[in-house]
């Protein structure tokens, strides 16, 4: 018979699984500020109705907010879960056409466990796959698949639940039925990699690009065609024993990120998954807008902060129905080759 090692106990399965429950409750999403200041997180208690993550990065991770506290507390005192980036960057893929992978394991688990700490319940680490004639490459998503389950692997064992992002950019012409294509070759060599890295699934979530157009196709699409590529390529390749599925933004305007969000989640056929957000671009380039760096604006970038985290929160339960204002809500926030 095939021995199995064990590399989590039952108590860290559990508690895992139960992080990664409370970030996917119904109507919730993650703001995803692993690029951003901090300083834009507000204090009103109504944002935890619709936000149940936060992504920092090192540097915010461990500052303080003007009134001394440290936004890990505050988040924790708010019932969101601080999450941390812990990717190092992504760097040139020697022998590809302009491929790439992540850096960033040297030291991850004993960075994790500070992390953990501190009071971080989960990570984050992204990859990036371009579609172009030629590729994705086998190699270039081998090596992110295997990078992807390694860091899930190592956040595990030190009781923080890895957000796996393998992100498919959106550079290119090509139409929906090549990018749900490419998505779903790229989504299963990331659960074969993360399958035979014993990646325990109930305690990850997944955080993929919509199936969505190349941002210079020619053709339009509806939301609904956007939601039937998206469910398509998730139902053929997601474990259902994942729990949750937080997409990211990647460049949409924030209110088609809304909308879009919106459609999946209505469209019929098995989700046996929540869906929701984790959005960065689409949650705050009205409040980056509003805010321009002055103090005095604070309060009215908090407001459009609100505004976008409800419209995600009701699209997350397939009600959103267009329409919030905000002040930068149909503009594109795509940024070529977007690398960060
Ligand atoms: P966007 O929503 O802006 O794509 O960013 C989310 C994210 O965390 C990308 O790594």
């Amino acid at each position: 018979m095939p021995e199995f090692y064990q590399y989590l106990s039952a108590a860290q399965e559990q508690e895992l699984a139960s992080i990664a429950q409370q970030i996917v409750q119904p109507g919730k999403g993650i703001l995803a500020a692993d690029e951003s200041t901090g300083t834009i997180v507000c204090n009103d208690r109504k944002i935890s109705d619709h936000i149940s993550g936060v992504i920092l990065y090192h540097e915010t991770f461990f500052q303080k907010a003007d009134d001394g506290q440290s936004f890990v507390n505050k988040l924790k005192n708010l019932g969101i879960v601080p999450g941390i980036k812990v990717d190092k960057g992504v760097v040139p893929l020697a022998g590809t056409d302009d491929e790439c992978t992540t850096q960033g394991l040297d030291g991850l688990a004993e960075r994790c466990a500070e992390y953990k700490k501190e009071g971080a319940g989960f990570a984050k680490w992204r990859c990036v796959l371009k579609i172009k004639s030629h590729g994705p490459s086998h190699q270039a998503m081998i090596e992110n698949a295997n990078v992807l389950a390694r860091y899930a692997s190592i956040c595990q064992q030190n009781g923080l639940v890895p957000i796996v992002e393998p992100e498919v950019l959106p550079d290119g012409d090509h139409d929906l039925e090549t990018a749900r294509q490419v998505t779903e070759q790229v989504l299963s060599y990331t659960y074969k990699a993360l399958m035979e890295h014993h990646v325990y699934l109930e305690g990850t979530l997944l955080k993929p690009n919509m199936v969505t157009a190349g941002q210079s196709c020619t053709k339009s699409y509806t939301a609904k065609d956007v939601a039937k590529a998206t469910v398509t390529a998730l139902q053929r390749t997601v474990p259902a024993a994942v729990p949750g599925v937080t997409f990211l933004s990647g460049g949409q305007s924030e209110e088609d990120a809304s909308l879009n969000l919106s459609a999946i989640n209505q469209f019929p056929g098995k989700k046996p998954w929540a869906l929701t957000f984790s959005y960065g671009r689409a949650l705050q380039s009205s409040v980056l807008k509003a805010w321009a760096g002055k103090k005095e604006n604070i309060s009215s970038a908090q407001v459009e902060l609100l505004n976008r985290a409800e419209a995600n929160g009701k699209a997350a339960l397939g009600t959103y129905g267009g329409g919030v204002k905000s002040s930068a809500a149909s503009d594109s926030n795509f940024v070529a080759q977007h690398a960060y």
